[in-house]
């Protein structure tokens, strides 16, 4: 009986690869790139107004979602959500310290408001207010930075989860870092935070993939921001980072906005509870080794 079986399999194969082979080889390209079209979704994004925030926000809309954004200064969001307005879709600007629980809840309710429900979560804003010796960090640059890096990523997952967890569906994406895999020099509670960020986005998977709640993060490398300025801006650490990473240069915020849609779209659709690396190559690189060989020092 197993070599009929298999045949049939095989012809079944054989006549699936010719109708595919003489068909519309575009109509089947194209509905793989439909996968990643998120039209008429609703994304919220925090840290919105600049930076990584803002350029994932641009792009979510570009690919046809409506976004509420957040971050703390007002105006700076009004200008995202113009930018957005002009691309054809809906942009709400909503001020919110997202490290405070009732900042939390008046940012969903007010998105749910303006439209309905929430389809696509992204948690990005961060900081790290100390650089240097964890002998120097005192509780309030502890409850600064895992206040808004740990527990304002859990609080506001915790909202928008309970209204993912009764719709049936939803999609999480946690901005960490690199950090949070290997610690970052002189970053010590930052990469702490950031390693909380890795663990929570597998845990939430964990536990709400019986939901449809597909939750993942992204751990960008060292990416030309406000927030990295002091590193990026000083000559000494900027070559130091860019001789230690196999592409040779630090990222755009732009260059985090690819991964941020495949893991918001159905192109990710068997995907929860991991993290994308985008480092441009830092982790693997052995650049600086390679040039010491090639010039012979
Ligand atoms: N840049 C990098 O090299 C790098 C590398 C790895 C990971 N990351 C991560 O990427 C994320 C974004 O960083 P970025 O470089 O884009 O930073 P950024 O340019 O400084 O932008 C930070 C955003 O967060 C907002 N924000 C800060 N504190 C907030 C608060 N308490 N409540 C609400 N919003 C707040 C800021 O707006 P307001 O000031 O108006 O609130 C701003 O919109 C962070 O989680 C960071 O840890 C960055």
């Amino acid at each position: 009986m197993e070599p009929e079986v298999s045949s049939s399999l095989e012809g079944g194969c054989r006549l699936a690869m010719n109708d595919y082979l003489k068909g519309d080889k575009m109509a089947n390209r194209s509905s793989v790139l439909d996968r990643f079209g998120i039209t008429g979704k609703v994304a919220l994004v925090t840290g919105a107004s600049r930076g990584i925030g803002r350029a994932i926000a641009l792009g979510l809309a570009e690919a046809g979602a409506d976004v509420a954004l957040t971050s703390r200064k007002l105006p700076d969001l009004e200008a995202v959500a113009q930018e957005i307005s002009q691309m054809g879709r809906k942009a709400l600007p909503v001020s919110a310290n997202v490290r405070h629980l009732p900042e939390i809840d008046n940012l969903v309710r007010r998105t749910v408001d303006e439209f309905g429900h929430i389809d696509i979560l992204v948690n990005n804003a961060g900081t790290n207010p100390v650089f240097g010796s964890v002998f120097d960090v005192d509780e309030r640059a502890w409850e600064v930075t895992l206040g808004l890096n740990l527990k304002g990523y859990f609080f506001l997952s915790q909202a928008v989860g309970k209204l993912m967890r009764d719709e049936g569906r939803g999609n999480i994406i946690n901005i960490a870092s690199e950090d949070g895999i290997r610690p970052g020099i002189g970053a010590g509670i930052y990469s702490i935070s950031k390693a909380g960020v890795i663990m929570l986005t597998e845990v939430l998977a964990q536990e709400w993939g019986q939901y449809n709640v597909r939750v993942n993060a992204i751990a960008p490398g060292l990416v030309r921001t406000r927030f990295s300025e002091a590193l990026w801006s000083n000559p000494a650490i900027r070559e130091r980072t860019e001789d230690s990473t196999a592409l040779g240069r630090l990222a755009e915020p732009e260059e985090i906005v690819g991964a941020a849609l495949f893991l918001a779209s159905e192109a990710s659709s068997y995907m929860t509870g991991q993290t994308i690396v985008l480092d441009g190559g830092h982790f693997c690189s052995v650049r600086t080794l390679l040039s010491t060989i090639s010039t012979g020092k």
